[in-house]
Parts: structure tokens; sequence; C-alpha cells
């Protein structure tokens, strides 16, 4: 919304511009007026609309052409003055004023326009006959008032229709010509009606009803008001009202019940209330709000944010059987984010079952757009109403950002609930089949994977008793040749094919190039492990390798296997992650049983074992 209005007066000669101007400041008719009245600012605590209001006058004898058209282009509404008793005052409306305000503009914005019948108290009775075929003439004209300023007749009126048409204005919402709401404004109802309607059943509910006019206006509905509305309804619309509920056709007569009425600033306060700029479109700043996230941080949602999302999968969930099925889920994505991209597609990252997105896989989904892209995920929680819904200022309060990473490795743990890991290694050593492991699919069903198989995927894992999310990702072998390359994750995964130990050279070169200085922990895993070892190269071995530079011993991984894929690695990794103290010290002995106990035991526990195991290295040196 504007923050200040600019009101011009323009007109014929004499037909009270400066003393309706006058009148309203004074608040008593001038018998003397000058020519033109200096430009006045009504300070906004005292306008209707509590925003500033700036009113010109304007006055042929003392502007040049040249100042006027200056001023038309300042403003944001121009109110058309003509006298009530002087029929050609009225006839130059067409003639020559608005072709002056909205001429050159044939298909552009055209500035509002208030029709003013002044000195009605010469010619009692009049109605607006005069001006009615102006006003169907052009659709800018936002209303017409009569008024003297003599009697100090609809003078504040005046300036409040005039403030209130740029403010609220009709032509973006409301076809005067077709009498119906324009598609866009239709749209965006129709948009705002879905969100609304919690429960999916195409209708709202008396307690639906309420929850919106809550969130609209800040107070719910008196029953008796819910009643007429819907007495009303009914009456006009056919199948407005069903089963005592007001449905889509409903809802939208109620708004062009409102426009045609001239309270369009009730449709309007819907529609900014769900993000709606003047040009009905979602604004940059609703689907954007500010979220600072300094470097080094990550993005998590929190409570707030899980909660609002999982009441999304329980609404779309049509069926009640946990999963959201492809219909399902395009109904989510479609109707409610208006056809915006972001559907995932029958490739996800995230845990599936059977072509369905279950509500464990869904979670994944958003934590890992909340982590990955935090300006998506803030939009399409905007598209799905969450400020609104939830009464919040902006989406930004759903999401937590986490305390820099320098911090956590200072700390020797992590808050974190979303966690990291780059895999990397040269190519074929299995890395997209780790990640299509990680989501329990096992080689068989990873071979169906398409060329462009995700670079990502996400799935929760228990450590120390605490659910945590770990992402995968898969860093291709060609990028790594590239300086540039950002390895920085909470955990890294070097991969080597066991039955090929030249790749474990690769692997060891990425190690020492990227993590050796670092902090990073670190596990080199050995995949592949049901096919036959290779012959050992010459040089280290990966086991003597890794204990020279304090790793963890190399995990064996396979993907093949009797059983599904071995999931312990990705507990281990998590682990490692949670705790990024504990990898360079020399614990591949007992990391075994080290991670039994951190699994099992709370995180306190843990720190001070790790810790009390520290001192004992240390003393031992
Ligand atoms: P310009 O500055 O020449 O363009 O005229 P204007 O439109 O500013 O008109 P102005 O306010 O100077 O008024 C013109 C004359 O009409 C003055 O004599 C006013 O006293 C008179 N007048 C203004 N309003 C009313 C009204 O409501 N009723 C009557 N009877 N006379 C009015
Ligand atoms: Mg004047």
């Amino acid at each position: 919304m504007r923050r200040d209005v600019r009101i011009l007066l323009l007109g014929e000669a004499q037909v009270g511009k400066t003393s309706l101007i006058l009148s309203l400041v004074g608040e008593e008719f001038p018998e003397e007026v000058p020519a033109r009245a200096e430009e006045i600012t009504i300070p906004a605590d005292v306008t209707p609309e509590k925003v500033p209001t700036h009113i010109v006058d304007y006055s042929e004898a003392e502007q040049t052409e040249e100042e006027l058209q200056e001023e038309i282009h300042k403003a944001n509404v121009v109110c058309v003055v003509y006298d009530v008793s002087e029929e050609a005052t009225i006839e130059k409306i067409r003639t020559k004023w608005i072709p002056l305000v909205n001429g050159r503009t044939a298909t552009g914005p055209r500035l509002p326009i208030i029709l003013v019948g002044n000195k009605s108290e010469l010619r009692p009775g009049v109605t607006m006959e005069a001006v009615l075929p102006i006003m169907s003439q052009f659709p800018e004209i936002e209303t017409c008032v009569e008024c003297s300023a003599k009697h100090l007749r609809n003078i504040s009126e005046l300036f409040y229709y005039a403030q209130k048409a740029v403010l609220h204005p009709t032509a973006p919402l409301y076809d005067p010509e077709a009498k119906q709401l324009r598609p866009a404004c239709a749209k965006a109802l129709t948009r705002i009606f879905r969100l609304s309607d919690q429960d999916l059943d195409h209708a709202l509910s008396d307690g639906e009803l309420n929850a919106f006019q809550k969130s609209c206006f800040g107070h719910p509905l008196a029953p008796q008001a819910l009643d007429d509305v819907k007495r009303v309804v009914s009456k006009n619309v056919a199948g407005g009202v069903q089963d005592n509920r007001l449905t889509l056709e409903g809802f939208l007569f109620l708004n062009t019940l409102f426009i045609q009425r001239g309270r369009h600033e009730t449709t309007w306060t819907i529609l900014r209330r769900f993000g709606y700029s003047d040009s009905l479109e979602l604004t940059p700043d609703y689907l954007s709000p500010p979220l600072h996230v300094p470097s080094g941080c990550s993005t998590e949602l929190n409570h707030r944010g899980y909660q609002f999302v999982q009441r999304v999968f329980e609404k779309h969930d049509q069926d009640h059987d946990g999963a959201l099925s492809p219909t399902e889920l395009q109904d989510l994505f479609q109707c409610v984010l208006s056809g915006h991209p972001g559907a995932p597609n029958s490739h996800t990252p995230v845990p599936t079952q059977a072509g369905r997105l279950p509500l464990h896989g869904y979670l994944c989904q958003w934590t890992l757009v909340t982590y990955l892209d935090v300006r998506q995920c803030l939009a399409h929680l905007g598209y799905l109403g969450y400020p609104t819904l939830c009464e919040q200022d902006s989406q930004a309060q759903a999401i937590t950002v986490t305390r820099e990473k320098r911090l956590d490795q200072e700390k020797g743990q992590t808050q974190r609930s979303v966690l990291m890991c780059k895999v990397l290694g040269a190519r074929g050593v299995g890395k997209s089949a780790f990640l299509q492991a990680f989501l329990g699919h096992s080689l068989r069903e990873a071979r169906e994977l398409p060329e462009e198989a995700p670079m990502y995927t996400i799935n929760t894992v228990r450590v120390s008793g605490q659910e945590k999310y770990l992402i995968l990702c898969e860093v291709s072998a060609d990028s790594l040749l590239d300086t540039s390359l950002d390895t920085t994750c909470d955990v890294a995964c070097l991969m080597f094919d066991s039955s090929d130990p030249k790749t474990f050279v690769h692997c060891a070169t990425i190690y020492k190039r990227h993590y050796m200085d670092g902090q990073i922990p670190c596990l080199f895993i050995s995949s592949k492990a049901d096919l036959p070892e290779g012959v050992a190269s010459p040089g280290l071995s990966p086991a003597e390798f890794c204990r020279r530079h304090r790793l963890p011993a190399p995990a064996s991984f396979s993907c093949l296997g009797p059983a599904q894929p071995d999931t312990a690695v990705f507990t281990q990794l998590a682990t490692m992650a949670t705790f990024p103290h504990l990898v360079h010290t020399e614990l591949h002995p007992s990391s075994f049983w080290l991670r039994g106990m951190l699994v099992a035991v709370g995180t306190a526990v843990a720190a001070v074992l790790s810790f009390s195991l520290y001192r004992v290295l240390v003393k031992s040196r």
C-alpha cells in the first residue's frame, strides 16, 4: 500500500476548487479566496486511512500548461470539479479534463478520477444524472460526489473518496462494464479460498470462515453475522451455500458485493493480508522477506515451520493413507502454489513409497530445500499462506539460522539438526549407488537410475538418541579439478572402489588437497565390498593411510547383499558430523565401541566420555 497520497483538484475556472480546499481546512466557507490555495498536507493521524495526504489546487490564471502537466504527473488521484448549476462545466469534463489527465496513456495505467459536483445547494435535490453517461464512458472514474463548499456538505467525504481511490483502487478488482470481478482478482481470491479451506472439502465451514476472518481482520465474526452473510449469499447465488458452508462461488459473490457497494477496501484487506500487491501479484516483500544468513551458518525449519508444513500435508492427504499420491501432490503444488515449479519429480532425493510421498519423505524434502535454498523455501511457505494462516509477520519466523560452523568446531559439538555430507571419489566408484542406498534402494533398483540422478539425497539418522537429517551430496569426479570447488561440509565421505585400488590414490589426493589441514571430519569408504579385492597397488594401503593421518579406519560398504544395504555407515557419518572434535584423535581401534556408546547414551555423557578419552591420548604421547 502507498505511503502517501497526492490529490490534485482540476476543473473550469470558478467552479469552487479553491473554496473546497479552504472549507476543508478552515471548516468554514471562505467568502474571499485567492486564485490558488497553497499545497496543504494533512498528517497521517487525522486522515481516515492513516496516510499523509497532500492536496493540490490548480488555477489556470496562475499556472502554465507545463506546470499543469507536471502536477498531473505527480498526482495519485485527480478530482475533476464541476459546478452543478453550470451545464458547460459538466461538458468540459468529457471534452477537456479527462483527456488531459489520461489522454496520453491509451493502454497504460490510468490515474483514478473522482467527479465532484460543487455548489449543490444551488440545485437542491439534483441527482447525478448529468454525469452518469460520463461515468460509464470512463472506467477510471472511481466515483462521483455532490457537495457544497458553501454549506460545508460532503467536503471531508470527497477527500476520503479520493484517498480511498488511491489506496484501494477499484480498477484492478472489478470490471464495471461486465459487472464482475476481473480475472486476476478472481484468481487471487480463489487461491485464498483454497488456502482457507482447511479440510479441502471445497467449502468454508463456520470454523474456517471464522479463522479466515480472524487472520484477515483480527477478530472472529459474531454468530449472527455469519448467518446473515450466508443468507445474503444463498438468496443471490444458486450453490453459493451448500450444507451450511460457503462455496467458492459464494465467496467470490461476497467480494463482488463488497466492491459494488463501495466497500472494496474489505477485499483489498483480504488480498493484502495474503501478500498481493496493487497489481494483484504476490509482492517480492511477501515472498522473500528479509532473513540474514551469515556465512558459515545454515538454515533449518524450526518447530513452527515443521508444524505448518505437516498441517499442509495432512490437509492434502485426502485418503488419509499417510502418503501423498501423485494426484494429491499435484493438487498441493498446482492449486495452492498456482502452478509454481517445485513439485518433486519421480526421481526425488527423498525416501518414497511405491511412487507415493510419505510424510517422512515430504519432511525430508522441505528440510533439503530449506538447507540448500532458503529463499525458495520462504517463497513456498509464502505461496502456502504461512504468515496469514499462522498469524505471523513473515515466513522468516519458520526458519532457524544455526550458529556459525566455526563456533561448533570450537565447542566440539553442533546444535544443527541438518548435517551435510559430501561424497567424493573417482568416477564409477559407486557414489550414486551410495546416495540411493541411503534412501533404502538396493543396487537392483538403483540400476534403473536415470542418467541425471539427483546430486543430493536426504534421510534421517539417529545420533545419541536424537533424530538428525543427513544430506548426502555427490561431488562429481570432474568437478574436483576445479580449484574453486566448495568442499565445505559437516563430514566428508571419501569413496574408493575396493576392487580397484587405483581409485584409492584419487581419494588420498582429494583428502590431502581439501581436508588434511582443515577441521572437517573425514571417513574413507571402501565400496563394492561384495567384489573380490583388487591387487594392491604400491604405496600405503588404505588402512595404513588412515592410521597415519589419524583417521577412522576405512568403512566397507556394499549395495549388494542378501540383506538391505548396511546402514551403520550413515549413522557413523552423522555421528562424526555431530561430534567433529572426535575426528583427529586416534580413535579407530575403539571407534566401534565409541560409536555404539554415542548412539546409546545421551549427548552430555558422550561428551564426557570422549573428553576423558582425549586426556588419556594426550598423556600417552
Ligand atoms: P479558479 O481559481 O478561477 O479556477 O476558481 P476556483 O475553482 O478555485 O473557484 P473558487 O473557489 O475561487 O470559487 C469561485 C466562486 O464560487 C467564488 O465566488 C466562491 O465563493 C463560489 N463558491 C465556491 N463554492 C461554492 C458553493 O458551494 N456554493 C456557492 N453558491 N458558491 C460557491
Ligand atoms: Mg481557484
